[in-house]
């Protein structure tokens, strides 16, 4: 199985990936938590990737292109690919490689929605879990005392994001037309994932 996610800045495209994987045998692949992670480590790829995310800007495709197709070639049971292709480029080099997704999913969710989920967000640096302060708020105060926040989560680094995704998704989505279904992401999740469990077993 071969599922592309995607979907605005915090249109919940990772909440529903960590349902997806739970109940799917697939590798979840997320370019923006692959390049947070890079960034940490304090690679030169980090280094360069940094840039561009604080500015909510495309990482440019010499560092991206090669990360997630080193992770595909080790995805043997089906992935899950969450914010990847976000350009056209990124869709072509795809293609060129005969990759492609059974389904496309995009998640929508109105602008001003999507700005109180991005100020509101918090991680868990332990498990990697998403949160929400108001909407998924942490299980234990323990929990609750160890989430971070972004660098780019903040309302004036969401609009630079939402200028870079509206610019870019119309090109993807004409490469994968024939596989796209588009999902109300502005419900409960559970809600929102019950859809998508539903257009997965449609191609079963
Ligand atoms: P990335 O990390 O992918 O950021 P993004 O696309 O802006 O998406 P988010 O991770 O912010 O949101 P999400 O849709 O995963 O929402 P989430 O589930 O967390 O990329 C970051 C940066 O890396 C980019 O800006 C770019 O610079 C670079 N990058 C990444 N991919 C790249 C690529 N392919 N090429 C070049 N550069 C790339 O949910 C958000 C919040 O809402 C959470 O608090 C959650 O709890 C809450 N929430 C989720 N669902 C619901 C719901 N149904 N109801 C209420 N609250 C909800
Ligand atoms: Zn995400």
């Amino acid at each position: 199985l071969r599922i592309m996610i995607s979907g605005a800045p915090a249109s919940g495209k990772g909440t529903q990936c960590e349902l997806i994987v739970q109940q799917y045998n697939l590798t979840h692949i997320s370019t923006g938590d692959l390049l947070r992670a890079e960034v940490a480590a304090g690679t030169e790829n980090g280094k360069l990737a940094q840039e561009y995310m604080q500015r909510g800007e495309l990482v440019p495709n010499d560092v991206v292109v090669a990360m997630v197709e080193k992770k595909l070639a080790s995805a043997t049971n089906g992935w899950l690919l969450d914010g990847y292709p976000r350009s056209l480029s990124q869709a072509e080099a795809l293609e060129n490689m005969n990759i492609r997704p059974h389904l496309f999913i995009l998640l929508e969710v109105p602008d001003e929605i999507l700005v109180g989920r991005v100020v509101g967000r918090r991680l868990d640096p332990v498990t990697g879990k998403i949160y929400h302060l108001m909407y998924s708020p942490p299980e234990t105060p323990e929990i609750a005392a160890r989430l971070i926040q972004r660098g780019d989560d903040t309302e004036e680094k969401v609009k630079l994001r939402l200028e870079t995704y509206y610019s870019n998704v119309q090109s993807v989505l004409d490469v994968y037309k024939p596989v796209t279904k588009v999902v109300d992401g502005n419900r409960p999740k559970t809600e929102v994932f019950a859809d998508i469990q539903n257009l997965i077993t449609e191609l079963q």
